[in-house]
This record gives structure tokens, sequence and C-alpha cells, in this order.
């Protein structure tokens, strides 16, 4: 069984520290992606203050696939290019996004969620998919989530 050492009520730079030494510490050694996604999003879901949604899209016959996530049902398919996912995707750029109704072409997966944060996976040049995670709180990321998940990204890719 794992038991989390995280302590959620940490300033955001040492809660992803702890995050990322937990993430690494999850993986080591298993190679099964969908495995490490599955307990990525979990550790995600459970650590992080404020969300209602966290998990994977991933990139399958040209178009973005809901993966292993934490959080109710979401929508299954993304077009790159359309909604907040599907942006960052096409550009491979992490979108921080302060209030999702003020996005042109968000798409509502959890009537819930006000703002949103999505994460391009990249293996080497190659584009995986997305991590996404939802909150109901407007502005609840910023530019220290944004390097956070990164970083986190990062780990699970295989890199450091
Ligand atoms: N809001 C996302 C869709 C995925 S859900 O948030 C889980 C988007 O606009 O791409």
């Amino acid at each position: 069984m794992h038991s989390s050492t995280i302590d959620s009520t940490s300033s955001k730079p040492e809660l992803y520290k702890q995050l990322l030494a937990e993430l690494a510490a999850l993986i080591e050694g298993e190679p099964d992606v969908t495995a490490n996604f599955a307990n990525a999003a979990a550790l995600l879901y459970h650590s992080l203050p404020q969300l209602n949604w966290s998990g994977f899209y991933l990139l399958k016959g040209g178009e973005l696939v809901v993966g292993p996530f934490q959080g109710r049902p979401a929508c299954v398919r993304i077009p790159l290019g359309k909604g907040v996912c599907g942006t960052a995707a096409a550009n491979r750029r992490s979108l921080v996004v302060p209030n999702v109704h003020e996005f042109s072409g968000h798409i509502a997966c959890d009537s819930a969620s006000n703002s949103e944060i999505v994460v391009p996976m990249l293996k080497g040049n190659e584009l995986v998919g997305v991590l996404d995670l939802d909150s109901p709180e407007f502005s609840r990321f910023d530019e220290q989530d944004r390097e956070g998940l990164e970083a986190f990204v990062r780990v699970l890719m295989g890199g450091s």
C-alpha cells in the first residue's frame, strides 16, 4: 500500500518538491505507462488543494483521447486545436486559464470547473498528450503551478 507523506498545506514550491519526489518513488522501476499515469492522476488529485479533475488526454490517431484521471466522467475525444487541452497540445505550450468561461472554445466537462491548467507532454520531440487539471476556484493556477506541473510531467516522461 502506498502512504503519502505530502503536506497539502505547504507553500507551492515546497508542495511541488514533495510531489516530484513522491511521483519518482511511485513510478520507479514500473514500465507500464497506464499504471504510472493512473497513479500520477491520483497523486495530484489527492495532494493539490481545490481540484475537481486531474488527468490525461493522450494523442491517439491525431486527436486527444481521455486517459487515466480522477474526477467526474469527462468528454472522451478532443480534436487538436480545440478547447484548452487541444490548444495547449497543438501549440505544445502550457496554458493557464484563470476563468474558463472567458476562454473561447472551452469544452465544459464538469460544470463545477472555473479555472484550468493544461501542460503538454513530450517524449523527445513527440507529443504524447496533455496533463489537465480543473478547479472550481477562479484563478486557482499560477506560474508556480505551471513550473511545478511542467517539472512533474518531465519526471513522468522519464526525464528529471
Ligand atoms: N476543459 C477541457 C476539456 C477537458 S475537461 O476539463 C476534463 C478543454 O477545454 O479542453
